[in-house]
């Protein structure tokens, strides 16, 4: 079976907004609700996972009746660091997961195809990691801001969520890392301290995560204003004003 584990128990500091991020509206719904509406509607997925803060488990236990999530298991709180609260998702997980999708709610904007192809590339690989090929120039600077040097762009992706590991793999490489490593910033991170190959998986669609308060109208205009999440595409992000 696949599990799905949604780490949505942040602060937000950089939003400064006295509701964390998974809970802001956008649109007709919450931010959450996008990342679980994909999911729940994803053939593959069996079970949901949200790890929030202890002041939110009741609302996301309110989304199951809300969204019909029969996917929904009972949330858990999370914990102090990004990487506490997917420990505290994994080890929620059933033992009969095979596979773990680890998704930041923060990120609206997950397509039926992307959790497709990170799933597809984690059974055959091990690993499904959603990433975007880096498209500016890239420079290595001082900190007082003076460039040091180019950096290759050819082989530079900036990497999202979701992340897709084999199960097993996952459990033995969190084990052997610190909730408080600064290096660890995600998924991927784990598995390449432990030796694990990471296998990128290319999204062409924009996959900003909500960060700044200029994130909040990029998302609507990505959400509500293009085909590119439509229905269509199997996403039901439903348009803000229909
Ligand atoms: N997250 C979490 N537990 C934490 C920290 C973060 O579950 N202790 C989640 C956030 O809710 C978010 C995702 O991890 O969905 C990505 O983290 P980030 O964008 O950094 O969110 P915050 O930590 O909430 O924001 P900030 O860093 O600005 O405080
Ligand atoms: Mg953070």
């Amino acid at each position: 079976m696949v599990s799905a584990v949604i780490v949505a128990a942040g602060s937000g500091s950089r939003m400064q907004s006295n509701i964390p991020k998974p809970f802001l509206p956008l649109g007709k719904h919450i931010v959450l609700a996008y990342a679980l509406q994909a999911l729940q509607v994803a053939s593959e997925i069996d079970e949901i996972i949200v790890v929030t803060r202890p002041e939110f488990l009741e609302t996301v236990t309110d989304l199951k009746a809300k969204y019909d999530l029969s996917k929904l298991v009972p949330p858990v709180p999370g914990g102090a660091t990004r990487l506490a609260s997917v420990r505290i998702g994994i080890r929620t997980c059933s033992p009969n997961a095979g596979l773990i999708l680890v998704h930041d709610a923060a990120r609206p904007c997950l397509t039926q195809e992307l959790i497709r192809d990170c799933l597809a590339s984690a059974r055959r690989f091990g690993s499904g990691v959603a990433a975007a090929r880096a498209v500016d120039s890239l420079k290595s600077a001082t900190d007082d801001g003076f460039v040091k040097a180019s950096i290759d762009r050819s082989s530079v992706w900036m990497v999202q969520t979701p992340q897709v590991f084999r199960a097993d793999l996952l459990r033995s490489a969190i084990g052997n890392v610190s909730d408080s490593d600064p290096a660890i910033t995600d998924e991927a991170s784990i598995a390449q301290v432990c030796g694990i190959p990471v296998r990128l998986v290319e999204n062409r669609l924009p996959n900003p995560k909500l960060t700044t308060p200029g994130d909040i109208p990029l998302l609507s205009a990505l959400l509500f204003h293009t085909d590119l999440y439509s229905p269509v595409s199997g996403n039901p992000n439903p348009k803000a004003d229909s």
